[in-house]
C-alpha cells in the first residue's frame, strides 16, 4: 500500500504529519515512495533506522550526484549547482564546518542571547504600539531570526528585506528564471560584502572568515559566498517558521500554554518538545553510494533516500503516546535538527531565538489569540520548511 503514496504531502493539520503518511507510519521502518519525477525512493520512518543511516558515510548528501533525489522539479532545476556544506561530503564538507563552528558554539550564543532578547522587546514595543492585533509572521517571526542571522554573520540589517526577499524567491519562486536570479542577486551581495571586509573588517562570523581563512589563501571568495549564503538562507526561513507555527501549536494547546505560562522553567524542554511534535525540516535527502543492510532491507548504491521527520519523530518505539504535546518527556533525541556529520550547526542559536521570542511573547501579551478561524489560516505546502504563512494575531 505504501507503494503508492507520493512524496512529500501537504499536512493537514499544520503541527501533525500528513495524513498520507499513515500507512508508512503502521508499516517497516523503511517503506518505498514515489517522487513528483514518478522515481521510487526509499522514506525512512523508523527512529533508530534513520540515526544509523544519517551516521553512515555511505549515504551521500552531494546534491550534483545524478542519483540525488529531487523532491520537486524546483530543485531538480538546482541540481548542477554546488550548494556548500549541507550539500557537500566528508572530508570536504568538514573543512567547510570546521571554519564555521567558531561561530556557533554554545559560548557564542550565551553571548548573544542579550541582543536576542533586546530585538524581540523591541519588535514586540512595535506591535503592542500599533496594536491590539497584528501579523505575526511579519511583525515578529521572521524578523527575529532575520536580525539575529544578519547580526551574528555582520551583515548590515538594513539590507534585510533584500535577503528576505531573494531567499522567498530562491525557495518559492513560481518560475526556475526566479530562483536564478535570486541566487544571482544573493551572490552578488555578499561577494561585494566581502570585498568591503577585506579592506574594512566589521566584527561578524563573515570578518572573521575573512581575516582568518580569505586573506590566508585558505579558501576562495565564493566558496564563502555561498557559505554565506547557506547560513544566511537556513537562518531566516526555519526559525521562522518554529516560532509562527510554535505559537499557533500553543494557542491550540490551551492547557499547555497554561503549564508553561505557570512555570517558564519548562521552556528549554518545551522548545525541545516542540521541535519534535513539529518537525517542521520534514524531508532530509541523501543517495547512497554503496549497498547498505538497514532495517530488513537492502538499499542499494545509488537509491534515493527521503527521511520523514515528521513520522520518525512521533515512532511509537521512542516517544510513548507520541501525538500528545507533553513538556515532560524526554524529547532531546529528536530528530529534529537532523543527525550526523549534517547536523544543524545553528542549533543553539535556534534554540536560544525560540525560547526567548516564544517565552517573551506569551509573557507580555497574556491575552494572545488568534484572529481569525484557525482552519482559514494558511500554513505552507508539504514541499517546504512547514510552518504559517501567515498569523494573524490579537491580544
Ligand atoms: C528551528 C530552526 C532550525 C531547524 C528546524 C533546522 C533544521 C536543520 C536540519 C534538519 C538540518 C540537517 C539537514 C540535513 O541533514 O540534510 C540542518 C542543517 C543545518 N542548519 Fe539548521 N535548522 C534550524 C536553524 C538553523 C539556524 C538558526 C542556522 C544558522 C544560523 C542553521 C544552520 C544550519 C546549517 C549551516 C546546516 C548544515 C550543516 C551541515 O551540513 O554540516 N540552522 N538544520
Amino acid at each position: 500500500m505504501s507503494e503508492t503514496v507520493v512524496f512529500p504531502q501537504n499536512r493537514t493539520c499544520p503541527y501533525h504529519p500528513p495524513t498520507a503518511y499513515e500507512p508508512l507510519r503502521a508499516g517497516r521502518p523503511l517503506s518505498r515512495v514515489s517522487l513528483f519525477d514518478g522515481r521510487s525512493v526509499w522514506i525512512v520512518t523508523g527512529h533508530a533506522e534513520a540515526r544509523a543511516l544519517l551516521a553512515d558515510g555511505r549515504l551521500s548528501a552531494d546534491r550534483q550526484n545524478a542519483a540525488f533525489p529531487a523532491p520537486t522539479p524546483r530543485f531538480a532545476g538546482l541540481r548542477d549547482r554546488r550548494t556548500a556544506l549541507i550539500g557537500v561530503d566528508d572530508p570536504e564538507h568538514n573543512v567547510q564546518r570546521r571554519m564555521l563552528i567558531p561561530g556557533f558554539t554554545l559560548k557564542r550564543t550565551a553571548a548573544l542571547r542579550p541582543r536576542i532578547q533586546e530585538t524581540v522587546d523591541r519588535l514586540i514595543d512595535a506591535m503592542v504600539a500599533r496594536g491590539p492585533r497584528a501579523e505575526l509572521v511579519g511583525a515578529f517571526a521572521l524578523p527575529v531570526p532575520s536580525m539575529v542571522i544578519c547580526d551574528v554573520l555582520g551583515v548590515p540589517y538594513e539590507d534585510h528585506e533584500f535577503f528576505e526577499e531573494q531567499s522567498r524567491r530562491l525557495l518559492r519562486g513560481p518560475e526556475m528564471a526566479d530562483v536564478e536570479d535570486a541566487r544571482a542577486r544573493i551572490n552578488a551581495y555578499l561577494a561585494e560584502l566581502i570585498e568591503r571586509k577585506r579592506s574594512d573588517p566589521g566584527e561578524g562570523l563573515l570578518d572573521e572568515l575573512v581575516g582568518r581563512h580569505l586573506v590566508a589563501g585558505e579558501t576562495d571568495t565564493d566558496e564563502l559566498v555561498s557559505l554565506a549564503a547557506v547560513l544566511l538562507i537556513a537562518g531566516h526561513e526555519t526559525t521562522a517558521n518554529m516560532i509562527s507555527l510554535g505559537t499557533f501549536t500553543l494557542l491550540r494547546h490551551p492547557e499547555q500554554l497554561a503549564e508553561l505560562r505557570e512555570d517558564p522553567s519548562l521552556l528549554p524542554a518545551a522548545v525541545e518538545e516542540l521541535m519534535r511534535f513539529l518537525s517542521i525540516a520534514d524531508g532530509m535527502l541523501r543517495v547512497a553510494t554503496e549497498d547498505i543492510e538497514v532495517g530488513g532491507v537492502t538499499v542499494r548504491a545509488d537509491d534515493g533516500v527521503v527521511f520523514s521527520t515528521s513520522v520518525i519523530n512521533r515512532d511509537e518505539a521512542v516517544f510513548e503516546r507520541p501525538d500528545v504535546l507533553d513538556w515532560h518527556r524526554p524529547a532531546r533525541h529528536h530528530l529534529g535538527f537532523g543527525f550526523g556529520v549534517h547536523q544543524c550547526l545553528g542549533q543553539n542559536l535556534a534554540r536560544a531565538e525560540m525560547e526567548i521570542a516564544l517565552g517573551t511573547l506569551f509573557a507580555r501579551l497574556p491575552g494572545l489569540r488568534l484572529a481569525a478561524e484557525p482552519d482559514r489560516i494558511p500554513f505552507k505546502p508539504g514541499d517546504t520548511i512547514q510552518g504559517m504563512v501567515e498569523l494573524p494575531v490579537a491580544w
